[in-house]
């Protein structure tokens, strides 16, 4: 199959039960996306695939052939940090850092989601026009992704920061 992973084309014979998760972390060594649950319970295996989030343990790799996908290490380098990974240090948005790279993979499509007007499960009113999500909001649109170090409040910050700059 071919498949796109941060901009690289990759040529690859892959046994078809194999999930994308395994694919990135074992035939390309992107060990940044994690293992965490490896049944969709805990974010930490969050890509991106044309943009919008996926849970990467749910997902077979053969079935995102001719995709784009973007891996944590596609966002950004260590000497050019994407503007979420920045904050996630300026706010202690982590401790051990086994959720972050799912987090900030979710965190660039939920922005995107809130920024494109489309609601979530807590929005209080579907037929007005989306006000800036607060922190109950955020929460919920990160519900996906769970932080056993419960580094919940500086995630929050980053993303409400991240919001009021229009940095990410
Ligand atoms: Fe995929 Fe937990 S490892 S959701
Ligand atoms: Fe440790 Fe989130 S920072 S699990």
């Amino acid at each position: 199959m071919r498949i796109s992973v941060n901009g690289v084309s990759h040529d690859r014979d892959v046994d078809i039960r194999t999930s994308l998760l395994d694919f990135l972390r074992e035939h390309l060594h992107l060990a940044g996306t994690k293992k965490g649950c490896d049944q969709g319970a805990c974010g930490a295996c969050t890509v991106l695939v044309d943009g919008q989030r996926i849970n990467s343990c749910l997902a077979l790799a053969v079935q995102y052939e001719g995709r784009q996908v973007t891996t944590i290490e596609g966002l950004g380098t260590a000497d050019a940090l994407h503007p979420l990974q920045s904050a996630f240090i300026a706010h202690d948005g982590f401790q051990c850092g086994y959720c972050t790279p799912g987090q900030i993979c979710s965190a660039v499509a939920m922005l995107e989601e809130v920024r494109r007007g489309l609601p979530s499960v807590v929005t209080a009113d579907l037929a007005a026009p989306l006000p800036p999500p607060d922190r109950t909001e955020l929460a919920e649109r990160m519900s996906g992704n769970l932080c056993r170090c419960g580094a919940y409040n500086g995630i929050l910050d980053v993303l409400s920061d991240a919001l009021a700059r229009g940095t990410a």
